[in-house]
């Protein structure tokens, strides 16, 4: 295990840099990851041999690239066990995921009198969108509300989500709390009353086993960037009849069939909804680390990020002056730990341990209405990776045990 994870640390660049003449701990994995070289080397590569617009050329260039995206999308589908390439849809990222949904298909299944469901945990990033499609559509915003742990209660599911729910849009692990929720319940109690389920695994698809036919849902939403690959690059996941159903949400070139000057065919799928030049070196990108995941098996990673959760969790429990938010139990969760110290802002908790080099994320984490909902401004969060370790846990911890010294409060 040792030799494994020094092996794995060299391969991470920013993991070896000093921070304020301290080593770099870098406990903000759900905001972004880290880089591995192999991800920096083949974008420095892409530019250097092969970059070309893809899907317009006949020259070889063209058709390298051309190819390159196009493994890179049949790399996606067997990552998240899709059926077809043309239900992977590249985009930005997981907010672009949702917006085309929201506009391009939920706009055209939602009226008025309709209810949209989502969860109290959500991203802004999966409440916005649904915002204005319920106000545009005149239909109702509904919200599972949370057990004191964090988890969505079965009468919450089980109320909420009716002959009414025409959209169910929901997490499938808290980027705030960490929670895992229970999708296949939530699927199957939502195709009974004819629903279409959403989920967004912006922070699930990095850590664990994804198999989109086993979870039933209809589409998926995820960001590279949160998984080793580069920003700009995302994935909009759908079976392929809702996907064929889905009118484009932005037109222009590569996405057509024949135009003339009043009217257009449009391109098949994935095409269709893929308008403009795309970034290939995001997609090579996403394939690259998505390979280097594979190489290490995300068996491997969900069992090291769970040790260290669970290792973290121990130690913060310990801490009297620490208030930790979500489950307890460390199997109901990813590797996010949301906490606050008794007296202090998570802000004045962040810069003192950056001072120590210690990188984690104060805020609202972009869930206002959580926030409210659990009745605290923010909280400090440290989300972990696979490349981090127990001793940076461990320093992590002793860092904190100073905070409260430093701002005066004796211990
Ligand atoms: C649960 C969740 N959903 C959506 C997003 C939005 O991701 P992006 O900003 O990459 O679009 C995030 C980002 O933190 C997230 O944690």
């Amino acid at each position: 295990m040792q030799n494994f994870m020094q092996d794995i640390r060299k391969d991470f660049p920013a993991l070896s840099q000093q921070i304020n003449e301290k080593s770099l701990i870098y406990f903000d994995n759900a905001a972004t990851t880290h880089k591995p070289k192999q991800v920096i080397d083949a974008l420095t590569t892409y530019y250097e041999k092969f970059n070309a617009n893809p899907h317009r050329g006949a020259h070889y260039l063209s058709i390298k690239s051309t190819e390159i995206y196009e493994d890179a999308r049949e790399t996606v589908r067997k990552f998240i066990h899709a059926k077809s390439s043309k239900e992977i849809i590249f985009t930005k990222n997981a907010t672009e995921s949702l917006n085309i949904l929201a506009f391009s298909y939920a706009m055209n299944l939602v009226e008025e009198g309709d209810e949209i469901v989502v969860s109290i945990l959500e991203h802004h990033s999966n409440l916005l969108p649904w915002q204005q499609v319920a106000k545009l559509k005149g239909a109702t915003l509904k919200f599972l509300y949370l057990n004191k742990d964090g988890g969505i209660k079965d009468t919450e599911i089980e109320s909420k989500i009716t002959k009414k729910t025409k959209l169910v849009s929901i997490t499938h692990m808290s980027n705030a709390l960490g929670n895992i929720n229970p999708i296949e319940k939530i699927t199957t109690y939502a195709h009974q009353y004819g629903a279409k389920v959403i989920l967004d695994g912006a922070q699930s698809v990095p850590h664990m086993t994804i198999d989109v036919g086993k979870l039933g849902i209809d589409f998926m939403v995820f960001s590279g960037h949160k998984m080793l690959a580069p920003m700009g690059i995302g994935v909009l996941y759908g079976k392929e009849a809702l996907l064929k159903e889905m009118k484009p949400f932005l037109f222009g070139g590569n996405m057509i069939e024949y135009v003339y000057e009043d009217y257009a065919s449009f391109a098949e799928l994935p095409f269709k909804l893929e308008a403009g030049t795309q970034n290939v070196e995001g997609a090579l990108g996403l394939m690259t680390a998505i390979n280097y995941i594979n190489e290490i098996g995300m068996e491997k990673i969900q069992a090291i990020e769970a040790d260290l959760t669970s290792y973290a969790l121990e130690k913060l429990t310990n801490l009297d002056e620490v208030v930790l938010y979500g489950s307890k139990n460390s199997k109901d969760r990813g590797a996010v730990i949301s906490f606050n110290i008794k007296d202090v802002h998570p802000h004045d908790t962040a810069s003192i341990l950056d001072s120590y080099g210690v990188a984690v994320r104060a805020g609202h984490h972009c869930a206002q209405p959580l926030m409210r909902y659990l009745e605290i401004p923010a909280t400090t969060r440290a989300s972990f990776s696979f490349y981090n370790t127990k001793e940076e846990i461990d320093f992590f911890v002793e860092s904190l045990k100073k905070v409260r010294r430093w701002l005066g409060y004796g211990s």
